[in-house]
């Protein structure tokens, strides 16, 4: 049977919806993967405050986190840089389907990105595929503990280094990973989603 297409801002009205944008293996890891739309709302509403804003969404997998937060937030730019190029492919699809234009995917490992290009940085845990078995979307990209360490390391220094004023919005990730240059202004969903300022 031919699935049926929706008007673009039905997607956006619940997490159920919004993978029905996507083929039937992705919805099934859906859960586990990417942000609930409850937490983008929140994320981007922070990011993206200021109208121009450019917000890097760090390993943007089918791209739930910049299309949603693009929608809510108009005004901003939502990049986001995926290392599978098949997700990145999964995203871009989406995004056509939405007819969403402030946003752009970029396909690579973050370390390749320049970071120079973004005011605000999003991040869900994107590393931890490295430790655990059960967090692994597939076996198309190699894992092991010390690229856990080298990333989370490289992220950390190149945090540390931004501009005063920079926003990241962290979910599900340890505290210990955003340097101490930055206070943390909130913290909600259990102490789960956290939002920082770099001072
Ligand atoms: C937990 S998912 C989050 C996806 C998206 N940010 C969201 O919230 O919906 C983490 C993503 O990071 C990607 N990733 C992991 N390491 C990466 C790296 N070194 N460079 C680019 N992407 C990476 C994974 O492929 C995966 O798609």
């Amino acid at each position: 049977m031919k699935d049926v297409i929706l008007p673009a801002g039905e997607y956006l009205k619940t997490d159920e919806a919004f993978v029905k944008l996507y083929p039937r293996n992705i919805q099934a890891i859906s859960k586990r993967h990417w942000t609930p739309l409850h937490i983008v709302r929140y994320a981007a509403t922070f990011l993206g405050a200021t109208p121009g804003a450019k917000v890097l969404d760090v390993g943007s997998g089918i791209g739930k986190f910049c299309l949603a937060a693009a929608h809510y937030m108009p005004s901003a730019h939502f990049f986001g840089i995926e290392q599978r190029d098949y997700l990145v492919k999964h995203a871009r699809s989406a995004q056509a389907k939405l007819s969403i234009n402030n946003v752009s995917f970029i396909e690579g490992n973050f370390t390749q990105a320049d970071f120079n290009n973004y005011d605000h940085f999003y991040f869900f845990n994107s590393f931890f595929e490295n430790l655990f078995d059960e967090d692994r979307i597939d076996d198309s990209v190699a894992y092991s503990e010390s690229l856990y360490d080298y990333y989370t390391r490289y992220l950390y220094n190149f945090l540390k280094e931004r501009r005063s004023g920079t926003r990241v919005v962290t979910y599900h990730t340890l505290w210990n990973e955003v340097p101490r240059e930055y206070k943390l202004v909130e913290s909600l969903d259990g102490g789960e989603l956290n939002f920082w300022v770099r001072r």
